[in-house]
């Protein structure tokens, strides 16, 4: 009788290996979107973790939600560190003892970088330096960091490919860019193998809605639920890869896990499907008319393109696919319709 051999994801094999294994992981930026998200999974794997965070855009209440969703057990298996990455006392006291340092900490947006180039340059150049240092000297096993797609910048290629880069077009993008080259850097200096993620459009739970800086997706749902209005940059044919948080998280564990020929290098974090903010809108508001069904006739308002963004965005994620393994599980409309539970959820509460 022919055998029927069941593939198993290169994911859940790293998973699996985790758990029989416990390591100690250092998380910066675990008080954001996705630095919480990386918590929960890791605690739920058994692993120890330790947390950095100044609340400069993360929030307490993201550590009481993964507290909620974890076994004590498993949350004291959680040190959190309040400090600053721009302190390289503080990232050398957090790396100290850690296996795996997922990198998260940054000050994102573009808008807020054209605002204000010398904040975000302090946090995400001289902290991530410091970061990077104190890894180094602490000898983690891999140090996996939080690149951007802004670094395509302005090339025009569509789908984008790792080592297709254009000029950068914010500060924020510089930013990015610089850390891959620091990267880079140090893989020829010292020898020490970091792993960049460049996120395209990541989106789930715990992403905040609130402030003049909050992404569009978090920013739409929160808008159609509170009946406000939702701004569109541009007309709306501006299109981007939109991208749910249990694959950047995988793609996390996966780098982290990832031998050293396959690491010093980028990788594109996306699922590969490119959705423009018209069709985005549309499947947002289609969501939210489930509770609300006087939001179905809701239209956006147009305004003006935003300075420094993209025009459009799409990943090749066939290198993250095949050295890392990588498999998105969720598409866009699985990822909205899990967002959607979670964003009414917490508007309602
Ligand atoms: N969300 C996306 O779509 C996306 C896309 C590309 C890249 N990224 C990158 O991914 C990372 C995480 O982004 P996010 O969406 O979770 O943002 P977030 O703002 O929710 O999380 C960032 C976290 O870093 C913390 N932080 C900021 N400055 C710090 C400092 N000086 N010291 C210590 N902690 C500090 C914040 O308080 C926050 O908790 C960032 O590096 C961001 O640039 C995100």
């Amino acid at each position: 009788m022919a055998a029927v051999i069941q593939a198993v994801s290169a994911y859940e094999q790293v998973k699996s290996r985790l758990a029989a294994v416990p390591s100690t992981w250092l998380i910066t930026g675990v008080a954001g979107f996705i630095g919480s998200n990386l918590l929960e999974t890791l605690l739920k794997l058994d692993q120890k973790v330790v947390g950095l965070d100044n609340f400069a855009t993360g929030l307490p209440g993201n550590l009481e939600e993964v507290q909620g969703s974890v076994l004590p057990r498993q949350w004291g298996k959680f040190r959190f560190l309040e400090g600053d990455i721009r302190s390289l006392d503080d990232c050398r006291q957090a790396s100290a003892g850690v296996e795996y340092v997922l990198h998260q900490a940054a000050l994102g947006s573009v808008p807020r970088s054209i605002e204000n180039p010398l904040a975000t340059n302090e946090t995400n150049i001289t902290g991530f330096l410091n970061m990077l240092t104190a890894a180094k000297d602490a000898e983690v096993r891999r140090f996996v960091y939080a690149a951007s797609s802004s670094t395509y910048g302005d090339h025009p290629d569509l789908p984008k490919v790792e080592d297709r880069i254009g000029k950068p077009l914010s500060p924020y993008a510089v930013t990015k860019y610089v850390n891959e080259l620091y990267a880079d850097v140090f893989d020829r200096c010292y020898g020490f193998k970091a792993i960049g993620l460049r996120y395209f459009n990541i989106f789930g739970r715990r992403q905040d809605p609130n402030g003049a800086y909050a992404a569009v997706i978090p920013k739409w749902f929160a808008s159609l639920l509170r009946g406000e209005p939702v701004y569109i940059n541009g007309d709306g044919e501006t299109s981007r890869d939109f991208c749910y948080i249990e694959n950047a998280v995988q793609a996390n564990l996966l780098a982290a896990c990832a031998d050293d020929k396959v690491a010093a290098q980028v990788y594109n974090v996306a699922v590969s499907q490119r959705t423009t903010l018209n069709e985005l809108f549309r499947l947002i508001r289609e969501q939210v008319a489930i509770v609300a069904p006087e939001v179905a006739s809701a239209e956006p308002v147009f305004r003006d393109f935003r300075a420094g963004d993209v025009r459009h965005s799409l990943a090749d994620i066939s290198k993250a696919k095949s050295l890392l393994g990588y498999q998105p599980t969720h598409t866009l409309q699985p990822g909205l319709a899990e967002a959607a539970s979670w964003y009414i959820g917490r508007e309602r509460q």
